[in-house]
């Protein structure tokens, strides 16, 4: 198997890309919806239908683009969770129709796996066994990766993830959406230490993690202070986010005796965190590039190179909106 062309539509990103076994990542594309911003979240039924709009058009646009034969493709990986399923639907439908026609198998591909195996594709390449801070807009998890398909969930958040906690104060203080680059950048001009923002659930043992509180406490904040505030406010409470993700991983290696640290998903992205792992954690810290720690097919084409033993040709279109990371284990 050579090609593997990628299709990634869980949520409000769609992307494709083709992988080669020989040269790497060969193109990527990516199309984010705008249509959320209006309402400050992602609408399940919108995302659906503009991946129906985008998705054909932007296979055709890849191949076009890295001069490349619909016939030199060896397999079609796609997200089948987790994810919005209607979203889901579409790339699992698009994915196992192309693969039929081209009369090559599909893989079906966990999407927080691809954000998992994602900094293998830069170089230098985390080796295993790692550590894993998968911080996206739905999950917030720390996994023990002792190689491919060898993972143990550690810990992971009771109820908000990061990348939700960012967007929903991204709310409170008036910014657009998705709200982390947006809660970053009024946080530059800010303050981190004038407010104080609690820690959540780093002063107990355990790697689980909690956000909804610290959401309700920018909330009470929001409703005392003015808006020449909010820098301060955002500055406080990306540093708490930062803060907290930062002790549970160094915790996290303390505990697996691991070395290694990889951190992937939108909130990867954040500068804040990435300052404070490299002050807290003592080994090296692997990340993606930045345009793919969001949503991306690079990082399902990617991953269904890594899962090509299970590609099939049984023309099932299937989702798995919830779909648990360890069950992945061999
Ligand atoms: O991985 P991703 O693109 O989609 C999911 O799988 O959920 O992550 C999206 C999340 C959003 O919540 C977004 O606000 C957050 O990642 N995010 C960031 C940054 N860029 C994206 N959060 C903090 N700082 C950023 N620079
Ligand atoms: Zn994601």
């Amino acid at each position: 198997m050579q090609n593997i062309l990628g299709i990634e539509t869980s949520c409000d990103e769609t992307g494709v890309a083709l992988y080669s076994a020989d040269r790497g990542l060969v193109g990527d594309l990516v199309y984010t919806q705008a249509d959320h911003a209006a309402y400050g979240g992602v609408v399940p039924e919108l995302a659906s239908r503009d991946h129906v709009r985008k998705l054909p058009g932007m296979v055709r646009e890849l191949l076009d683009r890295t001069g490349t034969s619909a016939e030199a493709l060896d397999a079609v990986a796609y997200t089948a969770g987790p994810g919005l399923a209607g979203a889901l639907l579409v790339g699992a439908a698009t994915g196992v129709a192309l693969a039929a026609a081209l009369d090559v198998p599909a893989i079906a591909v966990h999407h927080m796996e691809g954000h998992l195996l994602s900094p293998l594709l830069e170089d230098p390449a985390p080796a295993f066994p790692f550590v894993a801070l998968l911080v996206s807009g739905g999950h917030t998890m720390l996994v023990a990766v002792e190689g491919f398909a060898r993972y143990r969930l550690l810990g992971e958040t009771l109820d908000d993830a990061a990348g939700e906690a960012f967007d929903k104060t991204a709310r409170l203080l008036g910014l657009g959406y998705p709200g982390g680059p947006e809660v970053a950048r009024l946080a530059e001009n800010g303050d981190p230490d004038r407010f104080e923002f609690p820690r959540p659930m780093t002063n107990r043992p355990g790697l689980d993690f909690s956000f909804s509180g610290l959401k309700t406490h920018t909330r009470e904040l929001v409703t005392r202070v003015a808006p020449e505030d909010y820098a301060d406010a955002a500055a406080g409470f990306e540093q708490a986010v930062a803060e907290t993700l930062a002790i549970k991983c160094k915790r996290a290696l303390k505990e697996t005796r691991m070395q290694r640290l990889v951190v992937a998903g939108g909130v990867s992205a954040n500068t804040r965190l990435r300052t404070e792992l490299e002050r807290r954690i003592p080994g090296r810290v692997y990340y993606p590039s930045l345009k793919l720690c969001t949503d991306n097919g690079a990082m399902i084409a990617h991953a269904g190179w890594y899962r090509r033993a299970e590609a099939n040709r049984d023309g099932v279109i299937a989702v798995r909106p919830r779909w648990a990371i360890d069950s992945l284990s061999q």
